[in-house]
């Protein structure tokens, strides 16, 4: 069991809870390795009806861990990237997933959204996709998803400007469902959980095969992955991970490219 993902199987529904708190609950290898076993369990035990993905702490994720990005930057990283097999299991998931988002979801963070069947919003809840600022790209088949759901223009601005947008504008613009009060979040996603882990399976599973083109999302996937790989060993993200590090503003303006 990995230290910083919980996991709780109870009446049907799989908890999954993001509890790195102290660094912001930044996704490490393995850290997605563990939530890509848990999305593939489920695909395979009856007794997992639904999962609930959700995070301790006060923000949902800070996304990548970008040490773990500047170590994959460096040519250090590890053989197999965990995220790639967390994003594959998102694309091609048939149980239902709910996602409860309270504080910040970085990057990945709300790009998995994208793949989650529910999605509740705390009302502090903001969605930030920086990939631009750190001089990457959009990755999770977000560059075809994001788009699909809410437009090309909004898309491009939230990618390439990184600016949050707030849980009510995330629920006009399509993405989630519903703003709730981030101290009733928790109580709310499982009780919605309960309604659709209530629900006929088969049926379930076989409504979300038919409103996913899991084969096209993954043709995305893999597309990103491509040039997101080049991108990172880019003298641009390298910039972008050492300011972290720094604590400093990345100063791209002496580096073409
Ligand atoms: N990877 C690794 N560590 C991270 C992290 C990340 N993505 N985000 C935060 N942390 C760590 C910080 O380094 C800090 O560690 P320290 O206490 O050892 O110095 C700790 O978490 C707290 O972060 P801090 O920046 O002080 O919190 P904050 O509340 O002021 O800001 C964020 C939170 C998320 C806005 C800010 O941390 C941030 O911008 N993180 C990077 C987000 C990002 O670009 N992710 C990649 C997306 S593809």
């Amino acid at each position: 069991m990995v230290e910083h993902i919980k996991q709780a199987l109870s009446q049907g529904i799989l908890t999954l809870t993001i509890a790195r708190a102290d660094k912001k609950n930044a996704l490490t290898n393995d850290m997605y390795g563990a939530l890509a076993d848990a999305l593939t369990q489920a695909e395979k035990d009856d007794a997992i009806r639904v999962v609930l993905i959700q995070a301790d702490g006060d923000m949902f994720t800070a996304g990548n861990d970008l040490a773990e990005f500047a170590e994959q930057s460096a040519g250090n990283g590890p053989e197999e990237l965990q995220v790639v097999r967390f994003v594959r299991a998102l694309a091609n998931a048939t149980v239902t997933i709910v996602a409860a988002v309270n504080g910040k979801a970085v990057g990945i963070g709300t790009t998995m959204l994208l793949h989650c069947d529910h999605v509740l919003l705390a009302d502090d809840a903001q969605l930030i996709t920086p990939f631009v600022n750190l001089a990457l790209v959009p990755e999770a088949a977000s560059s075809y998803l994001l788009p699909l759901t809410i437009g090309h223009v909004k898309a491009f601005e939230m990618f390439a400007l990184g600016d949050p947008v707030d849980a009510a504008t995330a629920v006009s613009w399509g993405v989630a469902n519903r703003v709730v009060p981030a101290a009733t979040l928790r109580e709310e996603a499982q009780h919605v959980a309960e309604r659709f882990a209530s629900k006929p399976v088969g049926s379930l599973t076989a409504m979300k095969r038919l409103m996913r083109d899991a084969a096209r999302i993954t043709d995305q996937v893999n597309s990103e992955r491509f040039i997101f790989r080049k991108r990172l060993k880019s003298a641009e993200a390298k910039e972008a991970f050492a300011a972290f590090a720094d604590k400093r503003k990345p100063d791209f303006t002496k580096i073409s490219g």
